[in-house]
């Protein structure tokens, strides 16, 4: 197999293979495989993205801004889904590749969905499993309080129908990038990040980057140990 080489502090890592199918076979052995379950309780399938004409991409670029107030109007689950699936989703199931590009098909970014306002939907810390387009349910209740502290923005975190929490697990780019997965890791919590920002804008919704909150805090409460796998990246999601 054909790679490109990168180098590195002086050493070598593999940059990019050139051959995705022999490369999805190497990433199935691994220990650190994408989207494992956290012991779920219960899990819910999510309904598959809504038929729907959105904007241009043009359109909901131009339309994107940073919006940190809500109405308090109840998000449907599909809306949820639509946004999940678009943002970091698998869009080539042959492959298993999805929305968001990932160094080597690593796939470091785990997202969770902490609800506060999604109809029939109980409000709790919900895993999205993308390989199989569900979420599971990781506690229930309302952690609106919680993480309004652990995140500095009370009235954000209150109003807002869901908050999206990308982490990473570190490992699963690290043993093939060594010392670029740093960069890597948070490359794609940013690529993830803004189809999230298109998505809710092309659903009218609203969504705000956060970048400022509490690790310990925000690990804590989603049930992280901040080393192997540890919270980067939060937005908040709503109606407007
Ligand atoms: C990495 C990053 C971190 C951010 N963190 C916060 C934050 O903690 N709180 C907040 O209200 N906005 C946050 N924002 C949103 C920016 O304030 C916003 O993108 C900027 O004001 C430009 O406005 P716009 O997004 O509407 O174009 C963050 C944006 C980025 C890219």
């Amino acid at each position: 197999m054909e790679t490109l080489h990168l180098p590195v502090n002086g050493s070598e890592s593999i940059y990019l293979p050139d051959d995705a199918a022999e490369f999805i076979i190497i990433q199935q052995d691994s220990e650190f495989m994408p989207s494992q379950t956290k012991n779920s309780i219960m899990r819910i399938h999510l309904a598959p993205e809504l038929a729907y004409n959105g904007l241009t991409v043009e359109k909901a670029i131009a339309n994107r801004r940073s919006r940190r107030g809500f109405t308090g109007e109840t998000m449907t689950l599909t809306e949820l889904a639509h946004l999940l699936h678009y943002s970091s989703g698998i869009t080539d199931k042959r492959y298993g590749f999805r929305a968001a590009p990932s160094a080597g098909a690593t796939y470091p970014i785990e997202v969770y969905a902490i609800t506060n306002n999604i109809e029939g939907l109980a409000k709790g810390i919900y895993h999205y499993l993308i390989s199989s387009h569900e979420l599971e349910l990781v506690r229930e209740g309302d952690f609106s309080n919680e993480m309004s502290r652990a995140a500095l923005q009370e009235r954000m975190f209150k109003e807002a129908n869901v908050i999206v929490a990308l982490s990473a697990v570190f490992q699963r780019t690290q043993q093939r990038y060594r010392e670029r997965a740093q960069r890597y890791i948070c490359f794609e919590a940013g690529h993830i990040a803004q189809n999230t920002y298109l998505v809710a804008t092309s659903l009218g919704l609203g969504a705000c980057a956060i970048g400022a909150f509490h690790d310990n805090e925000f690990n804590r409460l989603l049930g992280l140990d901040g080393k192997n796998e540890s919270a980067l990246y939060i937005m908040a999601v709503g109606k407007i």
